[in-house]
């Protein structure tokens, strides 16, 4: 178990106080969620981007609770004290506030959730206004939002013209006003970021490939490490090409089993003499 303080709400607002950017990553699994623990990693989205980058579809719309659930219970035992966030996936929000308030409920009470996430501007502020007034912190999701992304006309920066820009200013005061303690803001240009982050008076602004003006940054695991083959994001900085030395390695392995130089003595195991002169007599009987 990590030594680390736990991460709570109010870790947050200090860092923000005093100044100091808050890091964010998106997470999967056990073993993920341990390292990134212990490297300190302030924040864990399990964002419903699992269904891309681990069961392979095309976009994040099949994603169910249970998937979630899963996937949030096998991270939370990796990373006990930092803050985790289950993503509220498509259709687990939208059709009422009851709904909504389950779902969240289930982050909370089978996942060890420290608070949820939901993409939509004004018109789901009534989900935000209802999923705190139950008790669970909440975390708004504007900009590109991958759930609506063919209605957004696929995967491009939101409010780049002044009127659209506006109403995502608009949509991150309402968010704020229903009680979201925190907005991500993915694929907003920097300066409507940065007013943004100005205004919030009670809520923590993150950037996703929205410039350096927000309260803290969030990147997507697969693209920091290369483990994502079908594309890479601009936005995304690499960190180290694990998804290039893992083929390396898969590669030098299959070599090796054809070339009978994988395994060596070192790989396997044996019997001790006696045992299996005793072991042929046996079968001889
Ligand atoms: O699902 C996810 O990982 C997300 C990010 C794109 C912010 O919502």
């Amino acid at each position: 178990m990590s030594k680390r303080k736990k991460v709570t709400i109010r870790t947050l607002f200090e860092k923000v106080e005093a100044g100091e950017p808050i890091s964010w990553l998106t997470c999967y699994d056990y073993p993920t969620a341990y390292f990134q623990e212990e490297a300190g990693v302030e924040m864990i989205l399990v964002g419903d981007s699992l269904g891309m980058t681990m069961l392979g579809y095309d976009t994040t719309l099949p994603v169910t609770m249970d998937d979630m659930i899963r996937h949030t219970k096998a991270v939370r035992r990796g990373a006990t004290k930092t803050f985790l966030i289950g993503d509220m996936p498509y259709m687990s929000y939208q059709p009422s506030n009851e709904i909504a308030i389950r779902n969240a409920g289930r982050f909370m009470a089978e996942a060890d959730c420290d608070a949820i996430k939901l993409e939509g501007g004004a018109e789901m502020a009534e989900r935000i206004h209802a999923i705190t007034r139950a008790g669970i912190p909440a975390i708004g999701h504007l900009g590109l939002t991958p759930q609506s992304v063919s209605a957004l006309g696929g995967y491009r920066v939101q409010g780049r013209g002044a009127l659209q820009a506006k109403k995502i200013i608009a949509d991150a005061k309402a968010l704020e006003e229903a009680g979201a303690f925190c907005i991500l803001l993915e694929m907003v240009p920097d300066r409507v970021c940065k007013i943004i982050t100005e205004r919030a008076e009670d809520c923590i602004i993150m950037s996703l490939g929205s410039g350096p003006d927000a309260h803290g940054q969030l990147l997507i695991y697969h693209d920091m490490f290369g483990l994502y083959p079908k594309f890479k994001p601009r936005m995304a900085k690499v960190f180290g090409n694990a998804g290039e030395i893992i083929l390396k390695g898969l590669q030098q392995y299959v070599l090796e089993v054809a070339t009978k130089e994988f395994p060596q003595p070192e790989n396997w195991f044996t019997i001790k003499e006696d045992e299996y002169e005793e072991l042929l007599r046996l079968l001889e009987e």
